[in-house]
């Protein structure tokens, strides 16, 4: 697992909460009496939820001691427990599993997700949205990088390969263990503030893993190759926004 940095992370908090908004939106008026945010972060989406199921008990789950910080910081109503998703087994089951933006961060979704079905109520809702862009440049210019002398050398072995599958395979994968499923994506085209925006925006997600394993000798220079690569293929507008094309895969099911 990367290190997190809540403060990186929170910028472009918009563009981060919309898909999760988008996702909130579509859960049904469920009798929830137990919910969990899985891979809560900093914990704003998990007091969504505690706000519109104000009977519930709400739990935000995080394995990133400095995102728990942040969320038991804002005192709000859910309870914030250190775990880690691979290993999480709830008992009692939980009535509706939230995670928004972490699944993708997880190996072996094809043993991961009939798992996590498993842990909800029968008649429960999961709701699940993740990244689904790394055949972007923002990810192929890491992938091309890292594979570059001098970085290989240290990063070899380290970056991980994203799990994220076809809407159609999270479908055909589920669809025999729920009652209902919804698999959707969507294409929301980003204009982010600011000069180098979009490396900005991966220096809080996908460019983790490469600052943490180089040295303080090559994480700037990866960081200045990636910086020029991503400004030819990410130019600024006549206004200063940069255009940042991010597809996302929703998944919406009724055990
Ligand atoms: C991109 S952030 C999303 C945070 C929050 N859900 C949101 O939408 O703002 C991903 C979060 O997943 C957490 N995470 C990743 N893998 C995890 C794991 N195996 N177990 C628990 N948390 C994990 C990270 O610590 C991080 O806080």
């Amino acid at each position: 697992m990367p290190s997190w940095d809540p403060a990186q992370y929170a910028k472009f908090g918009d563009h981060r909460l919309r898909p999760a908004l988008d996702l909130i939106g579509r859960i049904p008026d469920i009798q929830a009496r137990r919910i969990v945010d899985l891979g809560c972060g900093p914990g704003e989406i998990t007091e969504m939820l505690a706000a519109r199921w104000p009977e519930a008990e709400v739990v935000g789950l995080d394995s990133s001691p400095d995102m728990l910080k942040k969320a038991r910081a804002l005192d709000g109503r859910a309870r914030y427990v250190d775990g880690d998703v691979a290993a999480w087994s709830p008992d009692p089951k939980v009535d509706l599993l939230f995670s928004n933006a972490c699944l993708q961060w997880l190996p072996d979704h094809e043993r991961l997700f009939p798992r996590l079905v498993e842990q909800v109520t029968k008649g429960g809702t999961i709701a699940i949205q993740m990244p689904h862009n790394h055949d972007q440049p923002s990810h192929r210019i890491i992938s091309r990088l890292s594979e570059e002398t001098p970085f290989k050398a240290l990063l070899a072995g380290k970056l991980r390969h994203d799990p994220v599958s076809s809407p159609d395979s999270y479908w055909r994968m589920l669809k025999p263990l729920v009652a209902k499923i919804d698999v959707w994506e969507i294409d929301y085209l980003q204009a982010l503030a600011g000069v180098d925006a979009v490396l900005n925006w991966t220096m809080g997600t996908a460019l983790r893993p490469v600052l943490d394993a180089l040295d303080d000798t090559l994480r700037p220079q990866f960081v200045e190759k990636y910086r020029d690569d991503l400004r030819s293929v990410y130019p600024r507008e006549a206004d200063g926004a940069t255009l940042f094309p991010f597809r996302r895969l929703f998944i919406l099911a009724e055990r």
